[in-house]
Formats: C-alpha cells, structure tokens, sequence
C-alpha cells in the first residue's frame, strides 16, 4: 500500500510518520507513506497557493492549479494514470481523496474498504477550502473524520494513514491484534482491561479475569461489551447483532 499526502504543510507529518507503529511499518516497507509539498508545483511568481473567492464572501481558496500540478507529478512518479473523473474511465488503482468536513464520515467499515486499494492520495485542503473544479475533476471521494472543522486536512489525512495502515497484514503484530477492538466486526465497543498489579490505589481487578476459566473470561468480556455500548454508543446496539438472551439481559440491567 502506498498513500501520499499533498499538503501544503508537509513538515506537519514528520513525526507522526516516523514514530510508533507508522514508523515500524514503513521501515518494514509494509507501507509507504509520503507527503508532497504543493508550494512549488505553483506556477505564480511567489509560489502561492491561495487566491480570494469569486462572488466575493470571507477568506481565501486554494487554486486549482498547485493542486493539479502536484497531483500529476505524484501520479507520475508512482506510474499511475491521473485519469480526469470527467470523462468515464475504469478504476486506476488509486483512490483520490479529498478531507473536508462535506465528506463522507470516515468509520472502521470505510477504513477497511481503503486498507483494500493499493494506492491512496489524500489532498488536505487549506483556507476556507479548494477551488471546486479541480475536486470534480480529480477527487474520488471526499472524507470528513467528524462533525467539527478543523484548520485544514492534515490531522484528518493522518488519522486516515493511521487507522488504515493498521489494517495492512502484518503491521500489528499478533499480540496486537484488531479483532475484538470497538467498531470491529463485532459491532460493539470493546470491554475494559486491566494489566499489573492486580491492586492499584485501592482499586482490584475483576476477579474473573484472574482464575483462568477462558469460558468466563470470554462470557464476561462479551457482557461488558454490550454494557459499555449500551450506556456510551446506544445507536450502535441496533446493528451488533445481539441474541435474543442478551437483548433480555440488557433489558433487565436496565431495569
Ligand atoms: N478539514 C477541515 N475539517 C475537516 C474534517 N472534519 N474532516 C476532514 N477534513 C477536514
């Protein structure tokens, strides 16, 4: 999988990009992740990327042309096609996203269907946003990583590298793995954990955690899955697949 940034502040991805599991998983060559600086691929004098809105109204835009010429560049030098969305066309093999608060809500089903592709270009858009032709004519899909506006696309780019690149095989290691986490398949937010020392400022750890019975451990973990849905993400209860036994349980611990 290769996923390239093109941002204007490339810088911000430095240290994001290079530590933790991101870090590891690059170095393994399991990923590769760049960020392209769209600055100079403007053909003004200065180098700018912004201009004032036609009709008028409050801030600047980033124009279309920086945008344009930095994605053809990174589309040559990963010997892809920059097909036009324009005109009909089959599948590139890469997914040109843009991140605006107008996309589409980034959840754990769309991330697993983007750790599917083999390539990803996320745009991060600046100002109050980008010139929209040249969103009509190169993006595929617009992401939005929540209800609430942030300065620009970076953050929303690396949350996008981050919960995406962990569904690439051998990116986690076992110990590690995604399966029972929250918003996994099992459509449920994951159940308390606890680690040493059993006893920490007064505090103990639930007694079935500690005899070894994996039946137990698993019927109660199950439990506390659906409990901790039920009170924080209600909405996800619909879609989590209960039995009919656990639906009457949850329904007397409410009573
Ligand atoms: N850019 C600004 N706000 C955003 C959001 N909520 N999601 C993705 N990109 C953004």
């Amino acid at each position: 999988m290769t996923i390239d940034i093109l941002t204007i502040f490339p810088e911000m991805f430095d240290s994001v990009l290079n530590a933790s599991i991101l870090g590891r998983a690059r170095q393994a060559g399991l990923i590769e992740i760049e960020a392209t600086d769209i600055r100079p691929f403007s053909a003004s004098k200065h180098k700018n990327t912004d201009d004032y809105p036609f009709g008028g109204g409050a801030g600047m835009l980033m124009m279309a042309q920086p945008i344009a010429d930095c994605m053809k560049a990174v589309c040559e030098k990963r010997g892809v096609p920059c097909l036009s969305n324009l005109e009909p066309h089959e599948s590139a093999g890469v997914k040109r996203i843009y991140l605006s608060p107008r996309g589409v809500p980034l959840t754990q089903k769309l991330a697993q269907e983007l750790s599917q592709e083999e390539h990803l270009i996320l745009l991060c858009g600046h100002y109050e946003g980008v010139d929209q032709r040249v969103l009509d004519k190169y993006i595929d899909l617009e992401v939005s990583i929540g209800d609430y506006v942030l300065t620009g696309g970076e953050l929303g780019a690396m949350v996008i590298a981050d919960c995406v690149a962990r569904l690439i095989p051998g990116v986690l290691g076992s110990e590690e793995s995604p399966q029972d986490e929250s918003f996994s398949d099992a459509g449920l937010l994951e159940y308390p954990q606890y680690t040493r020392p059993r006893e920490f400022e007064g505090m103990t750890v639930p007694e079935v955690l500690l005899n070894g019975d994996h039946a137990k451990i698993a019927a109660w973990r199950r439990e506390q899955a659906i409990l901790a849905t039920a009170q924080r993400r209600p909405d996800l209860l619909k879609t989590a697949g209960l039995t009919e036994k656990e639906k009457q349980a949850l329904l007397r611990d409410r009573s």
